[in-house]
This record gives structure tokens, sequence and C-alpha cells, in this order.
């Protein structure tokens, strides 16, 4: 038996002001987002705000349905929306927030395990890595790409060799 470890790294900052000036905008657009969630069922609003190659900005936010597993993240409606309309545009980075009853998360929001694999595949339909910022009123966390996120992925590789 051999012990493995994989090791994730990920920057650290107080507040958006801290930010270099195209990553303080994307969370700001995620932010505003955020505020058009439609999530009645949770009352967690999240908002994502992707930068396409070529400085496009494009936003999502959740969207729920009573019948709950319909409705979808904000990461997914952002990413999802961007290669509906922009296929040619590559996804270089995600911002991410949320705000529950009390106002802005204060550990910065994680993505779900679904929008992981939807960002790894974006990631490897691109070939290239997105940085995603993850917002909270304690901190905000950088990280360089999705396997920070998802170490251990599954990759369409896997599938043939
Ligand atoms: N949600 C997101 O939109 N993104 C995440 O990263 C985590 C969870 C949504 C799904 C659901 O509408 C609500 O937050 C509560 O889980």
């Amino acid at each position: 038996m051999n012990w493995k470890e994989i090791k994730i790294a990920y920057r650290e900052y107080a507040s958006v002001d801290e930010l270099p000036d195209n990553w303080k905008e994307l969370v700001l657009k995620a932010r505003e987002a955020a505020k058009n969630a439609y999530a009645p069922y949770s009352n967690f609003h999240v908002g994502a705000a992707l930068q396409l190659a070529g400085g496009r900005i494009v936003t999502g936010n959740n969207q729920e349905n009573a019948a709950y597993p319909v409705g979808l993240c904000a990461e997914r409606t952002a990413l999802f929306y961007a290669n509906a309309n922009y296929p040619d545009e590559e996804v270089e980075i995600i911002a991410v927030t949320a705000t529950n009853s009390n106002g802005r998360v204060g550990d910065p929001v994680k993505p779900c395990g679904g929008c992981r694999q939807a960002l790894l595949e974006v990631e490897n339909r691109y070939k290239k890595p997105i940085t995603i910022i993850l917002d909270g009123s304690n901190a905000i966390y950088v990280l360089d790409g999705v396997d920070s996120l998802l170490p251990l992925n599954f990759r369409p590789q896997a599938l043939t060799s």
C-alpha cells in the first residue's frame, strides 16, 4: 500500500477591494445577478458571473422549482447560457456569490458537486483552466482551475484509455 496525497491551493482575500479590477468587477456582477435569483423555496440567492475570452460577461442565478430537482444552480445557468449563445468564446473566469436571509454568506459559497462536474466539462471543452472566485463576506477565495475544486475527477479521456 502507498499513501497518496492530493493538495489543493487557493488564494484568500479579505474583501473585494483587494482583488484585481477585472476580478472585482466580476464579483460585483455576480452580486447583482444574485438579486434576480428565483429561490422561493430555499431563500438562498446565488449569483454567478462568467468572463468569456474577448471580455464579454455573462451572468446567471439559481432558478428553483416546486419539484425541487427540476431547478438549476446559478453556475450552470450561467455556463449553459454562455455555451448556448457564445460557443466560440472560452469561459475564462467564474465568480460565485450567495445571500441567505441574513445577507451575504460569511464563508465563501462553494459550488455543488454537479456544478463542479459541469465546470470541468467546460474546462475540457476549451482546454483552458477556469479561474474560480468564491465570494463571502468573511473572505474571498480564488482557485486556479477545477482540479482544485474537484480532485480525482472523471474526465472524458477515461472513456478511451
Ligand atoms: N445553489 C446554487 O445555485 N449554487 C451553488 O453553488 C449551491 C446551491 C442553489 C441551488 C438551490 O436553488 C439553492 O442554492 C439551495 O441549495
